[in-house]
């Protein structure tokens, strides 16, 4: 038995039958089938006859095939199912409007225009708050991140702007000052400490490492005296005590006082700006304080739409993020190199297999299919229809909080919890897998961070700046 490549290819294809399928049944590599099928290279005659007569064994197909029932039971909203896969999953008006929305934040970032106001950019991640800043009209003069791989991602997308260095702790007031004679004055400082990086010790001790982070902070605050300086952070820590139960909210707040400026902290959820996410955090606003002006953020655009009189735009949902990418099951890869999906052990594909979208394996009701230990928060199907979960720097691990796909038996691939986080698609990513999953789940949604960027032009339009 022979078969050639374009017959193998048009077989597979009729019989519903995936490249990655079709390399777990028979062993050969996926690249191998790929380059059989484009007729790039041959394959050894004996493998060609497993191909052949495991394209026959119709029955190990159909359970195989059959796997996909989750998908074409699904009741989608948007155009009927067609044959081809990525045209099943074809977009929605959200969709459309979602990917629009993320090409203006990549135009007005690759094509700046006027006069733009000056930031730097502290413990920078791969630059979501960057990317969201400089689409606003923010030249991002200066950057500083600890680690090399997210360094590298940074660099790639903001070629012009000055590498300050990596570890903040490290860095010495005199070159801090060196930095700002070549970077000049700016309005803005954008990025804070992660939130281990304020003191939980109420002594106010300056040799406790976990306070270093912010102390570090303050040393480019002092030496740039930024118009205002943005700090993000996830909401938790508007509530965190330190060991004399102070709220660490308010040392930070009279920290920024000491050195001269007024800050008020604001608790939002990216949702609200246009971001199909849950995603709550606290932004503190430092405004300097001969700058009369009171600090503020942009009122949220977005929200539920059950009310008539309701002017908010509805809240984007996972499927406006991802409804055009292709619909793929555990270990099969996209078109797009960052649209692969993991690969699962089959016993967690089979807890999951008939889990209903917003419930966990936890939940089922066959103790077999229920995972051994953990919360119901873990093994979650994400819901299609909602904003998705908070993206976490975890998502590709399916035992993680609410990881798996509504539809798909897998969890998140990085295109889809990009897009999640409001990435362009054009956004370019590099190195390890875990460094861009680590830079992806940490970063500040660009769209959020646009919103936040057009308010503050706004906002430093009308600052009166004294005459000294
Ligand atoms: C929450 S992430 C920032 C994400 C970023 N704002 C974005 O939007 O992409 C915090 C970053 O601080 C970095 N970091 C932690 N300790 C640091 C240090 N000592 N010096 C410089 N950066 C540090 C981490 O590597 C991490 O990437």
């Amino acid at each position: 038995m022979n078969i050639a490549g374009n017959q193998l290819r048009e077989t597979r294809l009729e019989l519903g039958l995936s490249q990655a399928r079709l390399a777990e049944l028979t062993g050969i590599s996926q690249h191998l089938l790929s380059a059989y099928e484009l007729e790039k290279s041959t394959l050894a005659p004996d493998l060609i006859q497993k191909l052949a007569s495991t394209l026959q064994d119709k029955e190990q197909i159909r359970n195989i095939t059959g796997r996909k029932k989750r998908y074409r039971n699904h009741e989608y909203k948007f155009t009927p199912k067609q044959s081809g896969r990525s045209s099943r999953a074809s977009r929605t008006n959200g969709n459309e409007s979602f990917i629009n929305a993320l090409s203006i934040i990549e135009k007005k970032h690759a094509n700046p225009k006027g006069e733009a106001l000056n930031a730097i950019s502290l413990f920078s991640g791969c630059g979501g708050f960057s990317l969201g800043f400089s689409a606003a009209g923010f030249n991002v003069r200066g950057f500083l991140e600890l680690d090399p791989g997210l360094r590298k991602i940074y660099r790639l997308n903001f070629p012009n702007s000055f590498e300050m260095g990596g570890d903040i702790t490290q860095i010495q007031d005199a070159k801090i000052k060196n930095y700002k004679s070549l970077i000049g004055d700016i309005d803005v400082i954008i990025g804070g400490p992660p939130c281990q990086g304020f003191s939980l010790s109420g002594k106010r001790d300056v040799n406790d490492p976990r306070n270093t982070l912010f102390k570090h902070y303050l040393r480019f605050v002092d030496a740039f005296r930024p118009k205002i300086a943005i700090m993000e952070n996830v909401r938790l820590l508007s509530s965190m005590k330190n060991s004399e139960g102070n709220l660490v909210k308010c040392d930070i707040e009279s920290d920024f006082h000491n050195h001269g400026y007024n800050v008020q902290s604001f608790e939002i959820n990216a949702k609200d700006y246009g971001v199909p996410q849950h995603r709550e955090r606290i932004i503190f606003v430092a405004v300097r304080n001969d700058l009369s002006i009171k600090s503020s953020i942009p009122d949220p655009k977005f929200g539920y739409v059950e009310d008539l009189l309701s002017n908010k735009i509805p809240y984007r949902t996972f499927g406006d993020a991802c409804s055009d990418l292709e619909f793929l099951e555990s270990g099969e890869k996209g078109s797009d190199v960052f649209h692969a999906a993991v690969r699962h052990p089959s016993h967690v594909i089979e807890w999951l297999w008939d889990v209903p979208e917003g419930k966990s394996a936890h939940d089922n009701e066959d103790p077999k299919l229920r995972p051994p230990s953990g919360y119901n928060t873990t093994y979650k199907r994400q819901i299609w229809d909602e904003p998705a979960s908070t993206v976490q720097t975890t998502f590709g691990m399916i035992s993680g909080c609410r990881n798996v796909h509504p539809i798909a038996t897998r969890s998140l691939t990085i295109r889809e919890a990009a897009r999640i986080q409001s990435f362009p698609d054009s956004f370019k990513l590099v190195g390890r897998l875990g460094i861009i999953r680590t830079g992806i789940g940490n970063a500040v949604p660009p769209l959020l961070a646009y919103e936040l960027g057009e308010h503050f032009k706004e906002f430093l339009n009308f600052v009166e700046v004294p005459s000294l």
